[in-house]
C-alpha cells in the first residue's frame, strides 16, 4: 500500500493549517526531546506551558543534568507519569557525564537512552536531523488505519509491524521532518477520534474508512485496560505552623514525590491510628475519586489539628508555609490549595 500523493497532500494541508508551536521552530534535539516527552500522554494545550517553563529553567542538557531531581519533579507537578521526568533527568546526566555532553545524532544511538523508545527516537532523529524514520503515535495510527483501511490492532505485535511497514513505505524522500509533523497534526486537528471533519478533508476522496462508512470503527484496539482499585487515606496532621509529610520511595505511582502520611487499605473501612491523632478532633474529612490510566483511586483526607507535632521516625516535619517547595501529586496539590491556603500567604 503505497500512495504517492499521500505525503504531498498532508504537507500541503499542514502548511495551511499548522499551529505555531515553539518546538516546531527549532532543530535543537534537546528541545525536541523535552517537547516529545511532555507530549506523550498529554494534549498540546496542557503541555505547552510546561514546555515553556521547563526550557526557561533548563535551557540545555547541561543545565538539566545539574539540577536536583526534586526541582525537575516540581516543574513536572500536575503532568502525571512522573517516570518521564525522572528518566529525562537521568538521561541528561548520562549525556553530560558519559557522552561528553554530546546529544546522540541518529536513531540507533538515541534509542539506547533511558526513556527514549521507538516513537521518541524517530521524532528526534527526523525532526532534528531529517533522518528517514516514521513517527507512529496515536494520531498517526488513526490516520493510517482509516486511510488505508487497516483492521489489525494497533496494540498487537503483528499490527504494529504492519503499521511500521506502511508508514515507512509512505515516507517522502525529502522533508521527512515536515511530513512527520504533518501527519501528527492532521490526526490531532482533522482526522480526530470522534466526529472528524470528513466533509472538508483533502484525503476523503481516497480514504478507505470514509468511502466505506467505517470511520468510527477504526483504528482497532484489542486490549481494554483493567483499572486496579485502591483505597488511600491521607492524614493531615498539622499544628498551627507545622505539618508531617513523607516521601514516596517505593516503585509505584508518584515515586520520589511527597505526600501526607499515607495509610493504604483494601477497602473503605479505615480509621486513623490513635497513637498519631492523640485524641485530637477531626476537623474535616474529604473524600475524592481520582482516575489514572491504570488505577482508580478512592482517596480520603483526614484532617486533624494537633497541639504539637512530636518527632517521628517515618515522617518529616516541615513548616506548612514551605509545603509548596515540595513536588507533590496533583490530588495533594489540590488539597493544599483548597485547605491550607491560609498558611501559605
Ligand atoms: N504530539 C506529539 N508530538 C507532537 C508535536 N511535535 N507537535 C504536536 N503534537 C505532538
Amino acid at each position: 500500500m503505497i500512495d504517492e500523493n499521500f505525503s504531498l497532500v498532508l504537507i500541503k494541508w499542514y502548511n495551511l493549517n499548522k499551529r505555531n508551536l515553539p518546538w516546531r521552530n527549532t532543530i535543537d534535539p534537546y528541545k525536541i526531546w523535552i517537547s516529545e516527552i511532555i507530549l506523550q500522554q498529554t494534549r498540546v494545550e496542557q503541555g505547552l506551558p510546561y514546555y515553556n517553563k521547563f526550557i526557561l529553567n533548563f535551557p540545555n542538557v547541561l543545565m538539566l543534568s545539574q539540577a536536583k531531581e526534586e526541582r525537575v519533579l516540581k516543574l513536572w507537578q500536575g503532568l502525571g507519569y512522573y517516570s518521564r521526568a525522572r528518566n529525562l533527568h537521568f538521561t541528561s546526566k548520562y549525556i553530560t557525564e558519559k557522552l561528553k555532553g554530546e546529544f546522540p545524532k541518529n536513531y540507533t544511538d538515541l534509542i539506547k537512552l533511558r526513556g527514549i523508545g521507538k516513537y521518541t527516537a524517530s521524532a528526534i532523529s527526523s525532526f532534528a536531523y531529517n533522518e528517514k524514520k516514521a513517527v507512529l503515535d496515536g494520531n498517526v495510527f488513526r490516520v493510517l488505519s482509516r486511510y488505508f483501511g487497516i483492521y489489525d490492532a494497533i496494540d498487537s505485535t503483528l499490527g504494529l509491524k504492519i503499521f511500521e511497514e506502511i508508514s515507512f513505505k509512505n515516507l517522502p524522500n525529502k522533508n521527512i521532518n515536515t511530513y512527520n509533523q504533518s501527519i501528527m497534526e492532521f490526526g490531532a486537528l482533522q482526522c480526530k477520534p470522534v466526529s472528524p471533519n470528513c466533509k472538508k478533508c483533502p484525503l476523503s476522496f481516497k480514504c478507505w474508512a470514509f468511502l466505506n462508512k467505517k470511520i468510527s470503527s477504526l483504528p482497532v484496539k484489542k486490549k481494554k485496560i483493567i483499572k486496579k482499585e485502591r483505597f488511600l487515606n491521607f492524614l493531615i496532621l498539622a499544628s498551627d505552623k507545622f505539618i508531617y509529610i513523607e516521601k514516596r520511595i517505593k516503585k509505584d505511582i508518584w515515586k520520589n514525590l511527597y505526600q501526607f502520611p499515607l495509610f493504604e487499605d483494601s477497602n473503605l473501612n479505615f480509621t486513623p491510628p490513635e497513637e498519631l491523632i492523640k485524641k485530637s478532633v477531626l476537623l474535616k474529612k474529604t473524600e475524592i475519586k481520582h482516575i489514572l490510566t491504570h488505577q482508580k483511586l478512592n482517596v480520603v483526607f483526614w484532617h486533624y489539628n494537633l497541639n504539637k507535632l512530636e518527632k517521628n521516625k517515618k515522617y518529616k516535619i516541615i513548616e506548612i508555609k514551605k509545603i509548596e517547595e515540595y513536588p507533590v501529586p496533583k490530588i495533594i496539590e489540590n488539597y493544599i490549595a483548597e485547605n491550607l491556603r491560609i498558611h501559605l500567604i
